[in-house]
């Protein structure tokens, strides 16, 4: 990466937040993922383990108590949400004062809370707050000291939220509401921290913030996969296999030639990634519900405080409210660029599986990555590449699922906005996922040298050296083509290999081809001669490998 690497602006925030007094803690994501909403509400490893949606949906929940202990000692801690929902129609989030005479229903606060999948954006929230704290303060909106206050007490709620201390309320909807409302529960001047923002701009900065921060990650994962791949290329440099076409033998190429193709579509989409930052690092707060505000905001300091700053550093922000609040491009693009991750890995995952069968013998994946099967014990099966190649269907369902989401949506916010999440976590996740496993699967596969160079010692495969010889010779490429054609079916019908054809055979299909054209088959000289840039000739192979080496250091 240059130095004009957009992924980088993270470096530039750091440094004017800390001069914000805006904490460092904040500026990562939590990239693990494993802080899991159950997790929140101190639960034990085994039920963290069921993952947080279910919780909140009745049925599920009942289902799930009627099956386990556990899961009954596990519903223990969640009774507090069962007493949170039944008070919902009674209670008043800040959302609803003044306008509304009752509360939701409990089944309407069941249906549109998002916190059971949104608390992930916590971290960005805080940071976001920080800045947008850190702006009033600055425009005479707050005094320091409510400044100091809030920035103290978010620290604070983060730490709580980080430790699994933070108890969210389903009632509160969402996790800026069930900051926001801590926030203030914990000193008055929160009360002032949604000064000229609306949960719109606010959720379409949370959003960007953490993809950005996704997206950076995965360039490395990606990043990783490719040392992996160029990794098992080098250890097996001199290994040879047919190349195929159509799933036939073609013409011989070596393993590590293979192996980099996937290398090249991952430097794509490496890059389709960085350059995806460039619009997605663009603030969108200070757009409010729809229309902006008639308050005096510093939109550009709230962006280089989050480091929203083009690549020379000035900073970027929206340039239309309207837009700015219901745009969702950038959760698309990322979901069409980890399709396409998902596409190539699917790619690499078939050959994997087809290398492994008997019938390739080229590879052996390692014990530890492979299953068995519970009725033949002689098995063992690439179910991990196998789950590679199909976790491309649901990024690419995530996909679809996003477009379709947006597709008729009319300007601007709608809440059906709030299911971008899970189709972008869910992807930002798997692929991730599959990117690691891909990497770990291919640091422990094995190359079966003997199998792979009696596949690759197939003189048929140099047909087509033997055509280029002909040509050579002054033949036009059609005559040669045809020649050659012809001396297969020959040596098909004697049951020979076409090396083992004789002179005279040879000659009876075409004068030019005297005994010294069989030196063609010879393997090792095949491959040195090609040489042409990009062809899988032993120079150049050598080469490519030592260029992405060297680029990937
Ligand atoms: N949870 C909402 C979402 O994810 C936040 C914005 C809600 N805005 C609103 N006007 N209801 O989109």
């Amino acid at each position: 990466m240059g130095n004009n690497n957009p992924l980088k602006t993270s470096g530039a925030f750091e440094m004017l937040a800390a001069g914000a007094g805006v904490g460092r803690d904040m500026l990562a994501a939590d990239r693990t993922g494993k802080l899991e909403f159950t997790h929140q509400f101190g639960l034990n490893n085994s039920t963290r383990a069921l993952g947080p949606q279910i919780f909140f949906l009745g049925q599920a929940v009942r289902r799930l108590h009627d099956e386990t202990d556990s899961a009954r000692d596990f519903l223990r801690g969640f009774s507090h949400i069962r007493r949170d929902l039944k008070r919902m129609h009674k209670s008043f989030p800040v959302s609803r004062s003044g306008r509304f005479a009752h509360g939701l229903a409990a089944e309407a606060g069941q249906f549109t809370e998002s916190i059971s999948f949104d608390w992930r954006l916590w971290k960005q929230d805080v940071l976001g707050s920080k800045a947008h704290a850190t702006m009033l303060q600055k425009i005479g909106l707050l005094t320091r000291s409510e400044l100091r206050a809030i920035l103290a007490a978010l620290a604070a709620i983060a730490k709580d939220i980080e430790a699994s201390k933070f108890r969210w309320r389903v009632e509160l909807e969402d996790v800026h509401m069930n900051i926001e409302a801590e926030l203030t529960r914990r000193v008055p001047a929160g009360a002032k921290l949604h000064t000229g923002r609306s949960r719109n701009d606010q959720v379409a900065l949370d959003m960007r913030l953490w993809l950005r921060d996704e997206t950076t990650a995965l360039v490395t994962e990606v990043r990783s996969l490719q040392r992996a791949l160029v990794r098992l290329g080098e250890s097996n440099r001199d290994v040879v296999i047919p190349g195929y076409t159509h799933l036939q033998r073609a013409q011989p190429i070596y393993f590590a030639h293979h192996l980099l193709a996937y290398v090249e579509m991952l430097a794509r989409d490496q890059q389709r990634l960085q350059e995806s930052v460039a619009r997605l690092n663009v603030c969108p707060l200070g757009s409010g519900a729809l229309a902006g505000s008639t308050l005096p905001l510093q939109r550009e300091l709230v962006a280089e405080l989050l480091g929203f700053v083009d690549p020379r550093g000035r900073p970027q922000v929206t340039q239309n409210s309207m837009d700015a609040v219901s745009d969702r491009d950038f959760a698309v693009e990322f979901c069409s660029i980890a399709s396409l991750i998902a596409v190539h890995l699917s790619r690499l995952a078939e050959d994997l599986v087809l290398w492994a069968s008997s019938e390739f013998n080229f590879v052996q994946i390692a014990d530890a990555y492979a299953t068995g099967s519970s009725l033949m014990p002689q098995k063992k099966n690439p179910d991990v590449a196998e789950l590679v190649r199909a976790k491309s269907a649901r990024v690419i369902g995530n996909l679809v699922a996003l477009l379709t989401l947006l597709k008729g949506l009319p300007m601007s916010y709608n809440r059906d906005l709030q299911e971008d999440k899970q189709p972008l976590f869910d992807t930002a996740d798997t692929v991730r996922a599959t990117v690691r496993i891909s990497a770990a699967m291919l640091e422990n596969t094995k190359v079966n040298r003997q199998a792979c160079w009696v596949a690759a010692s197939d003189p048929a495969l140099l047909a087509t050296d033997l055509a280029d010889y002909l040509v050579c010779q002054g033949l036009p490429f059609r005559q040669a083509h045809r020649a050659v054609g012809t001396l297969v079916a020959l040596a098909e019908r004697l049951g020979k290999q076409l090396n083992r054809l004789t002179p005279a055979e040879l000659q009876s299909v075409e004068k030019k081809l005297t005994a010294d054209a069989l030196s063609v088959f010879d393997l090792n000289k095949a491959l040195a001669r090609r040489k042409l840039i990009g062809a899988p000739g032993t120079g150049e192979v050598k080469k490519q490998l030592a260029r992405w080496r060297k680029r990937l250091d």
